[in-house]
């Protein structure tokens, strides 16, 4: 499927197939690299292969466009799920947010056990920076990709994040606080998908910044809307949980209706970076910001 260049009106059609797509590839890849029937193995295969939007893969494919290697693509894309996937596991594990359910089935480690999902979260990273390291690329960019998905993932973006959302816990904090977690905890990578699309396909990442700040934030300022106003079915995840667990979010330090706005703001600055950016009006990429505002899983 030509990806940048499928025309659409409706980006939620356009990612179930792109994310339908990206299983099948992902699983094929997974059965030749993930293949034993060890306790390890299943549980990463049960957190990769478990749904998931598929959202980071679906960015980083449509920044890199139509000339970069798809499969060069697909196997940086399938690094980025792979943190993202083991930051979920991590996240959902009982000593930080203590979740039983994730992608709409128990969470890895309800279904397998804590160490098997301690060790599975250690694995999916691990594995991701095996999947760039054997990118077919030149070494530099292979440097390039490594250095960019570290920086995102590790004690200067997410990792640290997370551990100031755990500190925020209860605390009274301020709307610029919760800006700066956000941005570290899922910004952060969110613009590493974006970044490693733009390394790939040719592109100065840095003009991408800005578009990826964006969306990032408009990201997590919506997983915080639908935590406080959507069910766990819908979700597949918990619902309620920030407020239950005395979380500062978006929503719990500017209320309902601000939070919305805020969402709302990002979506308009968002569009009009795509525009100076130039990307061409058939991309599916302009309808993300839309679809990220208005999505209700
Ligand atoms: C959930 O991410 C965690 C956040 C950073 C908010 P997603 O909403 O992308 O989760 P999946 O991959 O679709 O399950
Ligand atoms: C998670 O934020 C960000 C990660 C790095 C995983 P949340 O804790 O809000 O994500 P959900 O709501 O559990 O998916
Ligand atoms: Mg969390
Ligand atoms: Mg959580
Ligand atoms: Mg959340």
């Amino acid at each position: 499927m030509n990806y940048k260049k499928a025309m659409t009106t409706d980006f939620s059609e356009w990612l179930a197939q792109f994310a339908c797509d990206f299983d099948k590839q992902f699983e094929a890849i997974l059965n030749d690299e993930l293949s034993s029937d060890s306790r390890l193995h299943r549980a990463m295969r049960y957190a990769l292969l478990g749904g998931g939007k598929r959202i980071r893969p679906a960015l980083c494919t449509l920044v890199a466009g139509d000339n970069a290697n798809p499969s060069v693509v697909a196997r940086a894309a399938m690094a980025v799920e792979a943190v993202h996937t083991y930051s979920l596991v991590h996240d959902d594990l009982p000593a930080m947010d203590d979740d039983c359910l994730r992608r709409g089935r128990a969470t890895t480690h309800v279904e397998f056990d804590e160490a098997t999902a301690i060790l599975c979260g250690d694995a999916l990273l691990t594995y991701a920076f095996e999947l760039l390291a054997t990118l077919d690329v030149p070494a530099e960019q292979r440097v390039e990709l490594v250095r960019v998905l570290s920086r995102a993932a590790g004690h200067n973006g997410m990792v640290l994040g997370q551990q100031l959302d755990i500190d925020a816990t209860s605390q009274s904090i301020s709307f610029s606080d919760v800006q700066a977690i956000h941005q570290l905890k899922t910004t952060a990578l969110i613009t590493a998908a974006v970044q490693i699309g733009a390394v790939i396909g040719g592109h100065n990442a840095a003009d991408w910044g800005e578009f990826a700040e964006k969306i990032g934030m408009l990201f997590q300022v919506v997983d915080d809307i639908l935590d406080a106003t959507a069910d766990s079915r819908q979700l597949g995840k918990t619902a309620g949980k920030d407020n239950a667990a005395d979380k500062p979010t978006a929503v719990s330090v500017l209320g309902l209706d601000e939070a919305r706005d805020y969402a709302a703001q990002l979506c308009e600055a968002a569009k009009s970076n795509l525009q100076q950016l130039g990307v061409d009006s058939s991309s599916p990429t302009n309808l993300m910001p839309e679809f990220l505002l208005g999505r209700s899983f």
